[in-house]
């Protein structure tokens, strides 16, 4: 059964009994149908994706009120086997981007029974409620038959970890207003979270007297965080995968009002609100649409926590974005993806590329083509806390990582021969290195677009390149193809698009 563990504040997570690291691409929302995956596949094997993230989507699953159709869930099943990959399942329920677009037919012709939420004047916002018990009930049971039914067809563990709904929360309206939310509102905070939030001293208090100016968009996220934790517990018990819940995020570094972003979701300041309410969501992850490193680099370290392992489960799919993914490696991510990765013509410019094609999509098929034949050492490496890589950032031609007794410079834009005192820096941002430690004094080496280069940090030693080997991994195990030395050693050890991998023993003399 998949599953996450957590050893030293660091996650795995396991599929067939190993770690596993989500080489993942997400289609587009509406190409998950039988019509449209032939476009789907073509993209995913081009980019060599070991998952695919597909909705499934409440209105084709329950198009009468209890009775399910499962047919779009088994072809997605039999297609993801005859590709060889496998599926994180995203259930697009009661929310997909804060709005109810996917609810039945059926549900959507009793707006008074499955409502959306009151503003404070009175308006409605286009957002479910979360205080509708109806909705709550409804999405219990549709969850449930979803998970269900994957637990019934599903002994392969095609399925690795399901989504329960997209992006949640409110865009618009800080919180719902209706009478039920009203009454919640004016009653003491539960003691529940708290504790969780360790105030058990202000046990009693409202929500405004507890939370002051938060008191609304802390309010919506309990509110949002326990409906989906009731959904997510109700499927959990039937078959208990991994549980996600993702989040349309706010500036990290200069956060604006609730009012301007996705309000009540897994935003990174409720992030222990959703633990508190949502114990059955194992992960709460971020959608990555910043392509600025700062940014990028700032929502990593802000997801990765010790009760939160981290996965991106959608980013930009231009091709500047494609680097980060070293990044993610950095902070012991359990799985990126791109997102909106399919042959429908259809793009979500400009948050993602143009248009999808082989040649937009080039640059991250190097990194799964590098990384996907050692996903597996690649996975353990980042849970043992071995792993340390880095992406290219424009005007920065030189970075260093810190690895045991090295100190490693990565350098981009300069010729392979030759030593080079100003580097210039690649045409466009695509350098990424990463560098994990084997065993002592032999480390796993790989990038693209730069030279990676060794310096011990005791300034009386010299680094030695003792043996450095390129290896080819196979069902895991690497084999040697031929030892670097001369040119390929004197001046570093340089990378182009060309998917290499190094085993190299250092020593210092
Ligand atoms: C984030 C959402 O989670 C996706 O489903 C999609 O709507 C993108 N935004 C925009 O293309």
């Amino acid at each position: 059964m998949p599953h996450l563990v957590r050893e030293n504040g660091r996650h795995a997570l396991i599929v067939d009994g190993a770690p596993y690291l989500v080489l993942g691409a997400q289609c587009g929302n509406s190409s998950a149908w039988a019509s449209t995956l032939p476009k789907v596949w073509p993209a995913l094997e081009y980019l060599h994706a070991n998952t695919l993230e597909a909705p499934i989507y409440w209105e084709q699953f329950e198009p009468e009120p209890g009775e399910f159709d499962s047919s779009a869930v088994d072809l997605l099943i039999e297609q993801a086997r005859e590709h060889g990959v496998r599926l994180i399942l995203l259930w697009f329920g009661t929310w997909k981007n804060g709005s109810s677009h996917y609810m039945p037919l059926w549900m959507k012709r009793q707006p008074e029974r499955y409502p959306r939420m009151l503003l404070a004047d009175g308006r409605r916002v286009d957002s479910p409620s979360p205080h509708a018990q109806a909705t709550l009930e409804a999405d219990m049971r549709a969850f449930r038959a979803l998970m269900l039914h994957l637990e019934e067809v599903d002994p392969l563990r095609t399925v690795i970890m399901v989504q329960v709904e997209n992006e949640p929360g409110t865009w618009g309206g800080v919180r719902d207003f209706s009478p039920a939310a009203q009454a919640l509102f004016e009653a003491p905070v539960p003691a529940t979270l708290l504790d969780a939030l360790g105030r058990p001293g202000d046990a009693g208090r409202t929500w405004a007297s507890a939370f002051g100016k938060d008191a609304d968009e802390f309010f919506h996220a309990w509110s949002v965080a326990s409906f989906i934790g009731q959904v997510a517990a109700a499927g959990k018990a039937e078959y208990p995968l991994p549980l996600v819940v993702n989040a349309a995020l706010r500036d990290p570094l200069n956060p604006p009002p609730a009012s301007s972003y996705e309000s009540g979701g897994p935003t990174d300041n409720v992030l222990s609100i959703w633990k508190a309410a949502a114990p059955a969501v194992d992960i709460l992850a971020p959608d990555i649409y910043m392509s600025d490193a700062p940014r990028y680099k700032r929502v990593l370290e802000l997801y990765r926590r010790p009760d939160n392992p981290l996965f991106v489960p959608e980013t930009g799919s231009g091709a500047s974005y494609a680097r980060y993914f070293f990044l993610a490696l950095d902070q012991q991510a359990i799985g990126w993806a791109p997102f909106g990765v399919d042959y429908v013509a259809y793009a979500n410019s400009p948050i993602g590329a143009a248009r999808h094609s082989e040649e937009s999509l080039a640059q991250f098929a190097l990194n799964y083509r590098l990384v996907g034949p050692m996903m597996r050492e690649v996975a353990s490496l980042g849970f043992q806390g071995k792993l340390h890589a880095v992406a290219e950032e424009k005007d920065e031609p030189r970075q260093t990582l810190d690895v045991g007794p090295w100190k490693v410079t990565v350098t981009y834009g300069i010729p392979a021969f030759g030593q080079h005192a100003e580097p210039k820096g690649n045409p466009e941002p695509t350098g990424r290195a990463l560098v994990a430690e084997l065993s002592e004094g032999r480390y796993l080496v790989a990038g693209l677009f730069c030279r990676v280069d060794f310096q011990a940090k005791d300034e009386k030693a010299q680094r030695e390149y003792v043996r450095v080997e390129e290896v080819a991994y196979e069902n895991g195990v690497a084999r040697p193809l031929r030892i670097w030395n001369g040119d390929q050693t004197d001046w570093g050890l340089n990378f182009s698009s060309a998917p290499q991998i190094l085993h190299a023993t250092l020593g210092t003399f």
